[in-house]
């Protein structure tokens, strides 16, 4: 649980009473009460409010507000308030502001404008987080701290600080410039470095350029993926100062800080490792798969192994920063909250509860509307949605999630996809996860997303797709994996290089050769509008002759693994794009290209089926999702209506009680409405 203070799903969000005058609190706690709101979330930008100069700090309003809300049975998720440094300090040292892509020295402005490396912000910071954590240490609303937000939201920075910064995180790494030498091929270009003051960061000044499809090509992958890592890491040390700050006082309270799903700058997996409870924050756009929601929920989820999260921030109604900014339709919003909680969100909570009336999110939907009553559509739906939190109690806390199946998702293995020059441009790494990640979550089948380095043991199947960067170690415990009879699945443009991006000589995919009994000879780059076919060699039942496959065509031969398709076209025609190779108890399948979507759906039916991996429920209609939370002996299935139509769904001989409506199900076919969600408490 994530504080016994509250055990039930914690239901409320981002407040920013330090927008308002007075007048308005009591009106904002008459509401949060209709709508059934337990926690806010304060302080996320207060700094400059509380710290008006470099002497002065002043909680007047902060400790009012706690009394308040506490005397209302509302808990506090309280922010350390530093994702934006004071005007006054940006003034007085320079040091805190950006040095951005270009060189070009920041001004105050925006969020998420410190650089990391700032002494003074780092100072500054964790001041405040001290200060905050010895003055609330023993405050009865107090569940959770909040440190930062959304960490990386804004540019990188370039300064002089970094550079030092980067220049000591080498050394660290390398020891000797040599190694470092050795690591990044810096003979190509002439530019072997015989001293560590000539190394300067990758930038638009140096090695870097924006490229298309919101990419930053690189001449020196090695040093573009170091400044990466080394980046990621610099904020990861400004978290874990002011974590360590707030234990200080409060060793019993957890830690958290806002994620944003597949969020490339950051490696969540290294960074989870410092975090009590992994949250983050979930903007779908009107049309962003349902799938991939799922997937984003279902990744946060293992970035801890399955630990509860929290759904830290979702808009009840529409986001400012999309080109479009769509209302969610009646029912989404409760329906995408459940989702969430059906894979193992243990709160729902927004940005924001009142709407602000100034800058640039004064049209970001919130609980509270501008019109400043509840009788609003949005209102409605939040307080229904309340009240069935209310119901639900804490049956559904700490309850876990079960899978048979992992989709290996790995942050320096993307970068480096997406920094290579050639063979494509068009290659995306979650793109290419979603697509196997998709077929499972329409098959209705469990899936855990973790990282290289989570135990495989208790998987049957794991699927890692387009592993390019192999990290010492990660062949041998594949093999391991296999040997002992799981099934591997990796997709072409695999087993490339080591995680200096350097290539492993002596025929591709390198270490996972032996594993997956091929050689990839060459690798073929398509035109958006050009098209491959894979034949199958025997038709499966349930499987089409051929499908359509593209982007990228590994041209591999045998040595050992069973040929289960061949291309269909072009000069490589006849060559394997599907094998399968023995290895110890279990096998390995390489699918040497990228298949259309419905390859996978009709594949992975069928190694589901050989494997014994069953769905949640039978024939589920299409747009309906399906996950089971488990808790002690008792199965909670949830069952979600993506769709505008009801739906109607089969339960075969399952039994239970909705614990939504309180109806009894014994099984067959029931109706559910669109956008309707099914709890169902399964009879034992
Ligand atoms: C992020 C931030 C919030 C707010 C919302 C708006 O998630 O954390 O402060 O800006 O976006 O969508
Ligand atoms: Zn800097």
């Amino acid at each position: 649980m994530i504080n016994s203070k509250k055990n039930k799903i914690w239901y409320g969000g981002d407040y920013n009473p330090d927008q308002w005058e007075k007048e308005v609190w009591d009106e904002d706690l008459r509401m949060f009460k209709l709508a059934g709101i337990d926690v806010a979330t304060l302080n996320v930008f207060g700094w400059s409010k509380n710290q008006p100069d470099e002497d002065t700090y002043d909680f007047g309003w902060l400790d009012e507000m706690m009394d308040k809300l506490h005397a209302d049975g509302v808990g506090v998720c309280l922010g350390t308030s530093t994702a934006a440094h004071p005007a006054w300090m940006a003034r007085k040292y320079p040091d805190v502001l950006q040095v951005d892509f270009y060189g070009r020295k920041r001004k105050f402005g925006g969020r998420h404008n410190s650089c990391p490396n700032s002494p003074t912000f780092r100072k500054y910071s964790v001041l405040m987080a001290e200060k905050l954590a010895e003055r609330y240490k023993d405050h009865p609303a107090l569940l959770i701290w909040h440190i930062n937000n959304e960490y990386g939201g804004a540019g990188n920075c370039y300064c002089d600080n970094c550079e030092a910064a980067f220049r000591e995180w080498l050394k660290e790494r390398y020891g000797t410039l040599e190694a470092l030498n050795r690591a990044w091929n810096t003979g190509f270009w002439g530019h072997i470095f015989h001293s560590w003051e000539d190394i300067v960061l990758p930038s638009g000044l140096s090695e870097e350029w924006p490229g298309a499809n919101g990419r930053t090509e690189t001449n020196f992958q090695g040093i573009s993926l170091d400044y990466m890592r080394f980046h990621s890491d610099s904020l990861l040390e400004c978290y874990k100062l002011e974590y360590e700050a707030v234990k200080k006082h409060t060793p019993d309270i957890p830690v958290t800080t806002n994620m944003m799903g597949a969020f490339k700058k950051l490696d969540y997996h290294k960074w989870a490792k410092f975090i009590d409870v992994i949250s983050w924050d979930s903007y779908p756009r009107f049309d962003t798969p349902h799938s991939y929601t799922g997937m984003m929920h279902d990744l946060m989820r293992g970035l801890k192994d399955g630990q509860p999260f929290m759904l830290m921030e979702q808009t009840p109604s529409q986001q400012n920063w999309q080109p479009y900014n769509s209302l969610k339709r009646p029912g989404v919003m409760r329906l995408w909250s459940y989702q969430a909680v059906a894979r193992g969100a243990d709160t729902v909570m927004f940005f924001q509860l009142r709407r602000s009336i100034g800058a640039c999110e004064k049209y970001h939907g919130a609980v509270i509307e501008h019109v400043g009553h509840e009788h609003t559509r949005v209102f409605r739906e939040c307080a229904q949605l309340g009240a069935e939190l209310n119901k639900l109690g804490d049956s559904l806390i700490d309850s876990s999630f079960k899978a048979k199946v992992a989709i290996v998702f790995d942050w320096e293995n993307w970068w480096a996809i997406e920094m290579s020059s050639g063979p494509t441009i068009d290659l995306r790494y979650v793109d290419e996860a979603h697509k196997y990640y998709k077929a499972l979550y329409e098959l209705g089948v469990a899936v855990d997303v973790v990282s290289v380095e989570a135990d495989l043991s208790g998987y049957d199947l794991v699927i890692a797709p387009v592993m390019y960067m192999v990290k010492q170690g990660v062949a041998q415990k594949l093999e391991q994996y296999v040997q002992a009879g799981g099934s591997l699945i990796s997709t072409f443009f695999s087993g490339i290089v080591n995680e200096s991006d350097l290539v492993k000589v002596g025929g591709y995919p390198g270490e996972l050769r032996k594993l997956f009994g091929i050689w990839a000879e060459e690798i073929d780059a398509l035109l958006p509008s050009q098209r491959n076919r894979m034949i199958l060699s025997e038709g499966a039942s349930g499987m089409k002759e051929e499908y359509e496959c593209g982007l990228l065509c590994d041209l591999i031969h045998s040595e050992g693994a069973e040929v289960k398709a061949v291309y269909g076209d072009d000069f490589y025609k006849g060559m394997p794009a599907l094998t399968v190779n023995k290895f110890g108890e279990g096998e390995a399948w390489y699918l040497a290209t990228s298949p259309e979507q419905a390859f996978p759906k009709d594949w992975l039916a069928q190694l589901c089926v050989s494997h014994g991996i069953e769905p949640f429920i039978h024939s589920l209609p299409e747009g309906v999702e399906t996950t089971i939370r488990y808790k002690d002996d008792q199965q909670y299935l949830f069952v979600l209506n993506h769709n505008d139509e009801t739906v109607q769904i089969d339960l075969g001989e399952t039994t239970g009680i909705d614990l939504l409506t309180d109806r009894s199900l014994d099984g067959g076919k029931h109706e559910l409405s669109s956008h309707d969600v099914m709890i169902i408490k399964l009879k034992s």
